[in-house]
């Protein structure tokens, strides 16, 4: 059975596309793709259709990492259907524990922050770089990298 892994944010334009980017970019690496399904999902739905924010596919792009997802806005039925839904904020992880909450506390995905699987960084929220500069994009990969390796190494026993 393949794991499957959501990573869910705000907008689903900056931070979980560049999550399921990076995510996508290791599992290529170590030749795991076929052990996964992997997506990402936005809390809101503001942006919905739209490809990643283009300072973020820029700056994963100069360290060789491609982001092909449009946005989508997180469902119900998603906590059903992955194993794994990692957040990047803590307002990500209480709305995605509400609408489990709505659920009927059914679901079967193990919802945590994504940062927790950091080892060399030790923040537990990916901060929204959106509305910031160039270096909140590479501050944001840079924190993906760690943390993304870290969930691999987890998974991928
Ligand atoms: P994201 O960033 O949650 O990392 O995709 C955001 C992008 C856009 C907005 C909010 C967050 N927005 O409000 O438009």
């Amino acid at each position: 059975m393949k794991k499957q892994v959501l990573f869910v944010c705000l907008g689903n334009i900056c931070r979980s596309p560049a999550a399921e980017g990076v995510f996508l970019h290791l599992l290529e690496q170590s030749q795991a793709c076929d052990r996964f399904v992997v997506d990402s999902a936005g809390t809101g739905g503001w942006h919905v259709g739209k490809a990643a924010d283009a300072r973020m596919r820029a700056a994963a792009s100069r360290r060789g990492i491609q982001l092909p997802s449009r946005a989508r806005q997180l469902e119900r039925a998603d906590l059903n259907r992955f194993d794994h839904i990692l957040t990047m904020d803590a307002s990500n992880l209480l709305q995605v524990q509400a609408l489990a909450g709505k659920a009927g506390g059914s679901s079967l995905a193990r919802i945590e922050p994504l940062l927790r699987y950091c080892s060399r960084f030790d923040v537990s929220e990916v901060p929204d770089p959106y509305y910031g500069g160039a270096e909140g994009f590479e501050h944001v990969l840079d924190l993906l990298e760690d943390a993304c390796s870290g969930l691999l190494q987890a998974l991928d026993d």
